[in-house]
């Protein structure tokens, strides 16, 4: 038996007019991916790279100026009315801040009775039976209900805003940095929150987020995005062993090391140079401008993806010796150097 994708996106792009007249902000410029029922998928890049936008045109907050969403097969542009509200539920966004998703004056119950009625809950006993219910998966008590949101603690908050998506049966929730504004202490909580979520109801789940080491212990598979593109795509453990775009293996040596030690001796050069305007993006491959291993060639074409194990492949021409490790974007050559 074959799995069906719950969530496939075909060529997404999509532009914001810019300030600068007659120009646009090429935030997301044809991106495919794809999320099988019950998987959490990382989206990893640097700050502007288009993650969020992507998350957002998916579930509908911006237009896609081009390319399709389809959800269970089914292309979101060719729905209209209760239709497309229905699979618009189905996709769900947790935010990075669980402060500006929730209304401050209501209640824990209200927040979840609300969203239990916009999904056309219409009996009272009904939704507060569901409201315990949601309460219990996010793992908070019961007694909260009755206290506003504002009183809470950020963790528990985040808890209260996964309850009220979690409330109309999604299907793929995208999380876009929703551990990234929490104390360091209950991060782990609630990512295990996110785990146990996607086992128990089988949720796929878009994880956005800079840190690479919490998407690595998520998510079994990982896009990497960069300035609007998806430069590498592969099952998380092939990704941070062999990585094989210049920029994943920038991105994975500038990441922080866990150990304060480890940290102080580390060698690797960080990222260097900042990601280019998205309004007037390199030619060729955008990551050129910055990349150790840039050629001529490199200015002239966007690269394709090359596949180089099972489900894992790189947009560079240097791919497959990147993948094989004769090649490293962490050891410039003598070439660059010189320059
Ligand atoms: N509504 C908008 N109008 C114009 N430009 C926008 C708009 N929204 C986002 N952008 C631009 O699109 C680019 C991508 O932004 P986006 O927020 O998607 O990046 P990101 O990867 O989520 O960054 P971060 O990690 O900082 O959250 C940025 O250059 C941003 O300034
Ligand atoms: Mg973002």
């Amino acid at each position: 038996m074959t799995r069906e994708p719950v969530l496939k996106v075909e060529n997404l792009q999509t532009r914001f007019k810019s300030v600068q007249r007659g120009k646009f902000v090429h935030a997301v410029d044809d991106v495919s991916i794809e999320l099988y029922p019950g998987e959490i998928v990382g989206l990893v890049g640097e700050s502007g790279c288009g993650k969020s936008t992507l998350g957002r045109t998916i579930v509908g907050l911006e237009k896609a100026t081009a390319g399709r969403v389809l959800l269970d097969g089914v292309d979101l542009s060719t729905l209209s009315g209760a239709a497309l509200r229905s699979s618009r539920r189905a996709l769900q966004y947790v935010f990075q801040d669980p402060y500006s998703a929730l209304n401050d004056r209501q209640t824990v119950g209200e927040a979840i009775d609300e969203a239990l009625l916009i999904d056309g809950v219409r009996s009272q006993s009904d939704r507060n039976r569901r409201t315990r219910e949601l309460l219990d998966q996010v793992g908070l008590a019961e007694v909260v209900k009755d206290r506003h949101t504002r009183e809470l603690s950020g963790g528990q908050r985040q808890r209260v805003a996964i309850a009220r998506s979690l409330a109309v049966n999604p299907r793929v929730l995208i999380c876009d940095e929703p551990v990234s504004a929490l104390d360091l202490s209950i991060r782990a909580q609630v990512m295990n929150l996110f785990l146990g979520l996607q086992k128990d109801l089988g949720v796929a789940c878009l994880f956005i987020a800079h840190d690479l080491a919490l998407v690595r212990q998520a998510a079994s598979r990982v896009y990497v995005m960069y300035l609007g593109k998806i430069v590498e795509h592969g099952p998380s453990q092939e990704l941070y062993d062999h990585p094989s775009h210049p920029y994943s293996q920038m991105l994975l040596a500038s990441a922080p090391e866990v150990d304060p030690v480890a940290e102080r001796q580390r060698k690797a050069p960080v990222m260097v140079g900042e990601v280019p305007s998205p309004t007037s993006p390199p030619s060729g491959c955008r990551f050129r401008t910055r990349c150790p291993l840039a050629i001529d060639e490199c200015k002239q074409q966007v690269p394709p993806a090359y596949k180089l194990s099972p489900g894992h492949s790189s947009a560079c021409v240097f791919a497959k010796d990147l993948h094989r490790g004769k090649r490293s974007a962490l050891i410039a050559p003598p070439e660059a150097n010189a320059a």
